[in-house]
């Protein structure tokens, strides 16, 4: 059922972005630490306000993602959601996917990369002592909204009303009704090997074309690309669907290319499924190509709650 929610979300349905910054920390243990966050997070809508009206062509946006251990720091006379727990590590027989810390986690896009870095730095100053930094990423829209590896990223997103039902939480939590599920991964890529491989190999380690991101058709569209893997249903023969806002980053003078995806859902067990098709395999072994290319470096899960519970726990 779609989410009847009067409940306001968080700007989680929206495209990737032209610029974005992925903001993990951690909130550090002496004692009032959690106070301070909690008025950190309840000051951003202002923030964000002021910086809106005075650049209205940035279109800035931040979403805030709580991790599992540090929900009933934040919030202790509150449920934690249902389905929130720490991001389950994969140990595949050739990859791996490492679980790695984050108690909070901002999603920054706009049109301007001035306008993100302005707003992570007033949230930084407000955070004060109570953070210790994890991993911060800058990506930026690549070309023709092309992947790192050259092949356009984010096609398949499902648009409108099915994006709306894919992330948002609905009756099966009543409570946050209008949240969202996030997982995040920072990958790198060996971009010597991939660029060594011919367009038509990197296509069936895809699955689409490069050049004009067509689908392979089912019949030649081999069974450990990555699009193969990342079609799932549920039981009744539905697609299951995710939200991905992935951004290409990089540091060309230190050779360092990657990819940071991030994808929401109202249930983590979706993505959990792709991963686990992309790292273990399906069947078992059969494993996605693209990895062969990329390391994931990071990963961590995160609950989006609804702009409206933050702005009533925290306004
Ligand atoms: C599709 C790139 C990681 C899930 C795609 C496409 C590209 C791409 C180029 C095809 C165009 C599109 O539909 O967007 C990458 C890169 C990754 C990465 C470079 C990191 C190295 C992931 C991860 C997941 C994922 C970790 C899931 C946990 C999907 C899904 C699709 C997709 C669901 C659409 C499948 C379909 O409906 O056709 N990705 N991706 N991707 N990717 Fe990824």
């Amino acid at each position: 059922a779609q989410c009847q929610a009067t409940a306001q979300p968080q700007p989680v349905v929206q495209s990737a972005g032209q610029a974005a910054m992925f903001i993990v920390m951690s909130i550090s243990q002496h004692g009032n630490a959690c106070d301070t966050v909690r008025e950190a997070l309840g000051g951003l809508p202002a923030i964000l306000r002021s910086l809106n009206l005075r650049l209205p062509d940035a279109h800035l946006s931040c979403i805030t993602g709580i991790g599992a251990d540090a929900w009933p720091r934040l919030f202790p006379d509150l449920p934690a959601p249902a389905g929130l727990h720490p991001f389950r590590p994969l140990n595949g027989a050739k990859h791996q996917a490492p679980a790695t810390p984050g108690d909070l986690f901002f999603h920054i896009r706009a049109t301007r990369t001035d306008a993100c870095f302005e707003l992570a730095m007033r949230l930084r100053e407000s955070l004060g002592d109570a953070v210790e930094p994890v991993d911060e990423v800058h990506g930026f829209r690549y070309m023709d909204a092309r992947s790192m590896v050259g092949f356009v990223d984010g096609t398949e997103n499902p648009q409108g009303d099915e994006a709306v039902e894919a992330t948002l939480i609905g009756d099966e939590d009543p409570a946050y009704s209008g949240g969202s599920y996030v997982i995040v991964q920072k990958y790198l890529h060996d971009m010597a090997a991939w660029n060594a491989l011919p367009v038509a190999e990197q296509e069936k380690v895809i699955g689409r074309t490069k050049y004009d991101d067509v689908e392979m058709a089912d019949d030649v569209k081999p069974s450990n690309s990555h699009i193969a893997l990342n079609v799932i249903e549920d039981e009744n023969g539905e697609e299951m669907a995710i939200l991905r806002a992935n951004l290409p980053f990089g540091n060309p003078s230190r050779n360092e290319y990657g990819t940071f995806f991030i994808g929401y859902a109202r249930n983590l067990g979706t993505i959990e499924q792709m991963l686990t098709n992309m790292f273990i395999g399906r069947p078992e072994g059969n494993y996605d190509r693209l990895l062969d290319y990329s390391t994931a470096v990071t990963g961590s899960a995160f609950f989006v709650p609804a702009e409206s519970f933050l702005t009533e726990q925290l306004g």
